[in-house]
């Protein structure tokens, strides 16, 4: 495996730790820092926001781009935008991280859980039809680890009851449906640079969409609710939030965009490595990609066969011992405190047991790879 050299190498300590994931920095990205840091202001405060934005929106093939703080802001203003609101449903998965739902639950609204499937481990469409009442409004697909949900029977739902689709692609930059980017076929899309995530700027976020309305609502959210073209300076004609972006992590983020092509791939290599080394094991499956389907891979997900009886916070003790930084599948959300237990989802609590994300960042070499592998190998061997 051909790995490329960091360009820090003089603060990288990768050697002795093995981070589960972070931003792949060049010169590229600092250059851009720089020049906001420096030149940003005044007349040119919004310029790389306006270029990260204009770069998002080609690459991911939507009409329209708002970046903002975090994907969970990016979220909560889409939501509000296509006007979800107390008494509402809005179905979600099981096994996502809180992110996807805690802007439903700020809005008034009540998500509706609904289990994963057992090999893209994204949400079921039949027991999303099963779910519909007169009270939904909309499905929140989310596209976890990079994997695809079943897009287009999850269309074929919202279309048969009229309700909206929204794709939660925080983890799936780069993913493609029959070629076609994710985020892309619903009302909106939603993505995050968080530091572990494929492209980065720390912290931030994206919103995509084709309709207009939607663009156009979110960015007066997002702005305070001033509409610019309409009201008078610091009289805002609704109420808003500020989930804005800053101009130097947009500069971060229109580097680590022109790089993305190179980044995706990497991630591409890595979920490889993984495949290959236990090709031959039956006890471990990994992240899918049926055909037609294009996984940008970005978090490697081991899940082990039952008859292995792996203990998952035992792997992860003997990692943290390593000096390794893996991490257990997302906890079923509706098994926390806040919501009322779900125990039909039996899928998701099943593959938590049994799952554990490890480490795929960009500059991870063939060693610190094959340390992963001999650790998980020897705890399989027990
Ligand atoms: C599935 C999913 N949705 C939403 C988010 C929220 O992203 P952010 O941290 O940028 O708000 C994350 C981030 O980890 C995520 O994994």
């Amino acid at each position: 495996m051909n790995i490329s050299t960091p360009y820090l190498k003089e603060n990288n300590n990768d050697e002795i730790y093995i981070p589960l994931a972070k931003p792949s920095i060049t010169k590229k990205e600092i250059a851009y820092v720089n020049e906001a840091m420096i030149k940003g202001w005044g007349e040119n405060k919004s310029k790389f926001i306006e270029k990260f934005e204009i770069t998002f929106a080609k690459k991911t093939g939507a009409k329209f781009a708002l970046a903002t703080s975090s994907c969970t802001g990016a979220l909560h203003l889409g939501l509000e935008s296509l006007g979800i609101k107390k008494g509402d449903e809005v179905i979600v998965p099981e096994s996502t991280w809180i992110a996807s739902v805690a802007p439903i639950v700020h809005l008034g609204a009540k998500p509706v859980f609904v289990d994963i499937l057992k090999d893209s481990w994204c949400i079921d469409p039949k027991l999303v039809e099963a779910a519909i009442t007169p009270k939904t409004r909309a499905i929140l697909c989310v596209h976890l680890y990079g994997n695809l949900c079943e897009l287009n029977e999850l269309i074929k739902i919202c279309q048969k009851f009229n309700i909206s689709l929204i794709e939660d692609s925080a983890e799936a930059f780069g993913s493609k449906y029959f070629n076609k980017h994710v985020g892309t076929f619903g009302s909106f899309g939603v993505f995050s640079f968080h530091g572990s995530k494929t492209i980065s700027t720390g912290e931030g976020g994206m919103l995509v969409t084709n309709d207009r309305k939607i663009y156009e609502k979110a960015k007066v959210l997002n702005n305070h609710g001033i509409n610019r073209n309409f009201d008078k300076q610091y009289c805002p004609s609704v109420l808003g939030y500020k989930f804005k972006i800053t101009n130097i992590q947009a500069a971060m983020g229109l580097a680590q965009i022109e790089r993305s092509k190179e980044i995706i791939q990497k991630k591409i290599k890595i979920m490889k490595f993984y495949k290959d080394y236990f090709y031959h094991n039956k006890f471990i499956s990994f992240n899918i990609e049926p055909y037609g389907y294009k996984n940008s891979f970005w978090m490697p997900t081991a899940v082990f066969s039952s008859f292995c009886k792996v203990s998952i916070p035992s792997l992860i003790n003997e990692f943290q011992i390593n000096n390794i930084d893996a991490r257990s599948f997302f906890c079923p959300l509706s098994s926390l405190k806040f919501f009322k237990e779900n125990k039909k989802n039996k899928i998701s609590r099943d593959i938590y047991s049994r799952a554990i994300n490890l480490p795929s960042f960009y500059d991870i070499n063939e060693n610190q790879l094959l340390k992963v592998c001999s650790i998980i190998e020897k705890t399989i061997q027990k």
